[in-house]
């Protein structure tokens, strides 16, 4: 064979090498084109049969020859090699499920810490034996005033400025009116406590104008002001702890004769006084009172027979003074960073 001869042949194996490289769909099938050309037993070394067939000058020319060949199948592979690497990199990239993202992690969720104060409060009172009650919390006038002893145009009532709705029913502005509900459906001896939301035209950084009370009532024969100081002074040490102290200041309530406030001992310096109990040494924490003759008639109850007394306590006040917040807003605005402390 002619030297252009073998050289034609050469350079045909070349284009087979190549196109063969650019053809294989995989590393597996891309190596044995590797093989089938540059092996030991390869087309290249098959080449070196034309080697005798050559003279001595051109003997050189032909290694020269072969090792450009090699070096260009090789350019060749290493080309094809990369071209499937990429692919194999866009599929990836390309594919809708990527099992390498990590999951989402599933938080559960977490008792709001006004619910867990209601708790707190209503177990006190159910191991004493209440029972717990419910009121709508769109009320009407006569619940929420008129038969609680608050007539027509008393003052007590623009205290508790609140929402009227289009039938006439107002948003409640305390539970109490679940007194007179609870003394209607039920005779006595009573003894419920009832928690739930009320509305009042008030907000600052104490106050809401949704927020949310417990109301206790108990009637029962021959109760007295003692009764209402013995279980509520048991319900504050049970509640802010064994050693705290309680005191009964005069206060007013249309529905309650004698009314009175009730402070705990400041749970914060021990009574030595501080800037949250204003240097008094005392948190007024509810009002209370014994339930107006009155209001037990309305209800048709003797109030010659049946004696009671009853109170209402502010469940954000109390969750503020447990846990130490000074602002009211933070219940309500749903923040994780504080919602996740009461976990
Ligand atoms: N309803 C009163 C208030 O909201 C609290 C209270 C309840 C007082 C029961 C006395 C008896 O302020």
């Amino acid at each position: 064979m002619s030297k252009d001869a073998i050289w034609a042949k050469l350079q045909e194996m070349l284009n087979s090498g190549i196109d063969d490289a650019t053809k294989a769909n995989n590393m597996d099938e891309l190596n044995h084109v590797k093989k089938q050309y540059l092996g030991k037993k390869g087309a290249v070394q098959a080449q070196m049969r034309y080697m005798k067939e050559l003279n001595s000058a051109e003997k050189p020319e032909f290694g020269a020859k072969i090792n450009e060949i090699k070096a260009s199948l090789e350019k060749a592979f290493f080309d094809a090699e990369q071209a499937l690497q990429d692919m194999a990199l866009s599929c990836d990239l390309s594919r809708k499920l990527d099992l390498t993202l990590p999951g989402r992690r599933k938080s559960a969720g977490t008792e709001h810490p006004l619910r867990k104060v209601q708790r707190e409060i209503e177990n006190i009172f159910l191991q004493m034996g209440f029972e717990i009650a419910r009121g709508p919390q769109a009320e009407w006038d006569y619940f929420n005033f008129e038969a609680l002893n608050f007539p027509p145009d008393h003052p007590a009532r623009d205290m508790q400025d609140t929402l009227v709705l289009k039938n006439g029913a107002l948003l409640r502005t305390h539970t109490s009116p679940v007194q007179i509900r609870t003394m209607l459906s039920y005779e006595p001896p009573i003894r419920i406590i009832a928690p739930g939301a009320v509305y009042r035209r008030d907000d600052d950084i104490t106050h809401s104008p949704l927020f949310h009370q417990i109301e206790g009532l108990h009637i029962e024969k021959g109760l007295h002001l003692g009764h209402l100081k013995g279980i509520l002074q048991l319900f504050a040490q049970r509640l802010f702890g064994c050693h705290t102290q309680i005191r009964l200041r005069p206060s007013f309530f249309p529905f309650t004769e004698p009314s009175v406030e009730i402070d705990i001992g400041c749970i914060f310096c021990k009574q030595a006084g501080c800037r949250i109990c204003k240097q008094s040494g005392w948190i007024e924490i509810l009002g209370a009172g014994m339930v107006d003759p009155k209001v037990l008639e309305a209800c048709h109850i003797d109030a010659e027979e049946w004696t009671g007394w009853a109170f209402g306590i502010g469940i954000e006040r109390v969750a503020m003074l447990l846990h130490g917040i000074s602002d009211i807003r933070l219940f309500f605005e749903s923040d994780r960073r504080f919602l996740s402390n009461f976990a």
